[in-house]
């Protein structure tokens, strides 16, 4: 609940009335920047007419799992649990697979064992992809996983496609391509790069290091993605789509344009550093999203350029504001 898609979605949600209900990791620090202003002081705050509650559980722990699905009877649960990093998924691919595969089997299994009917969205991910075998990817496409955390999701792709068939349960799977916004991460290449645009920009960095410039994503606005995963919910029968901008671009492309966004060349700052680089590469996604357009009405609105653009401003203000400048 507590990552950009989580709290996305809760404001979607809380805005269309629904009572929301959250699931958090206990960590060392404080971690609910991002849904703080859905909150109040106490557990919850009424916004319009839903509300927004927060419990500890944790997809490790599916005991956790089992006693709150029990308590609140959810008519709709989104699960975007993860340690969503590939990179972080070669240093930990036993933690990886724990959390994103087994983590959604338990949750699975919860629910068929305590017999709910709650409909289910499963975070899918692009990834699934990897070293494709087509492009664009579409539905049909073969997975060719390339991570601990690839082969992971591909795992829960399809153990909740055999929970639809063996148990009826409704599952969908939304096969995210990556979205992106001001709340990404700090440590992933769009956000690392909007980050240090605005920090160079304002004197406060020299350089950017960076990995591989070559790699190509179809990135998107998360805003834009978590309405295709209520949409996926709201259909009379569960399936899987392809949630995508149909388009692709380079993480040097990123770079050209959010260092134009505040008038700088990218070349004078960028460096490559082999740190940064993957054992194994996803070199080129490109999503099909037809399905998505055709069945659900959904498609991306936010331009690539209108992505870089709101990013680099939301940063040069977060730098600013956090540099007292
Ligand atoms: N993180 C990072 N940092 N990536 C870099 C860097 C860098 O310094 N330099 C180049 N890259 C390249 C990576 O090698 C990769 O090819 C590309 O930038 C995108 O990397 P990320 O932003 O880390 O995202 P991702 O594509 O690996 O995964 C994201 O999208 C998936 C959906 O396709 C994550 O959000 C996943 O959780 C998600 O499933």
């Amino acid at each position: 609940m507590t990552g950009q898609d989580g709290s996305y979605l809760a404001e979607l949600l809380v805005e269309k009335g629904y009572e929301v209900h959250g699931v958090v990791r206990r960590s060392s620090s404080f971690n609910r920047g991002r849904v703080e202003h859905l909150l109040e002081f106490g557990g919850h705050k009424v916004v319009d007419s839903g509300t927004l509650h927060l419990h500890y559980a944790d997809l490790g722990d599916g005991s956790s799992l089992i006693r709150l699905l029990e308590k609140i009877e959810p008519d709709e649960i989104y699960n975007l649990a993860a340690q969503s990093h590939v990179a972080v998924s070669f240093e930990i691919p036993v933690y990886t697979a724990d959390v994103v595969g087994l983590g959604t089997l338990k949750l699975l299994e919860a629910v068929r064992d305590l017999g709910l009917n709650s409909r289910i969205y499963q975070a899918g991910s692009s990834e699934m992809f990897g070293k494709v075998v087509e492009v664009p990817q579409s539905e049909k496409t073969p997975f060719y996983p390339r991570s601990p955390y690839a082969a992971a999701k591909a795992f829960a792709h399809w153990a909740a496609v055999n929970y639809r068939e063996a148990y009826q349960l409704f599952v969908c799977n939304g096969i995210l391509f990556n979205h992106e916004s001001p709340r990404r991460g700090e440590n992933f290449v769009t956000r690392k790069i909007s980050l240090g645009v605005a920090a160079i920009k304002l004197g406060l960095q020299g350089k950017l290091q960076l990995g591989n410039l070559d790699a190509k994503r179809d990135w998107g606005y998360a805003k834009d993605y978590v309405e295709a995963m209520w949409m996926m919910l709201q259909q009379d029968q569960p399936d899987d789509y392809v949630i995508a901008t149909g388009q692709t671009w380079s993480v040097r492309e990123f770079c050209e344009r959010a260092f134009r966004r505040v008038g700088l060349n990218w070349e004078d700052y960028v460096e490559v550093n082999p740190y940064y680089m993957r054992p194994t590469e996803v070199d080129i996604l490109k999503g099909d999203p037809s399905k998505a357009q055709r069945k659900l009405g959904w498609q991306a609105k936010t331009s690539f350029d209108d992505l870089v653009n709101l990013m680099v401003d939301a940063d040069l203000e977060y730098q600013k504001r956090t540099h007292r400048l």
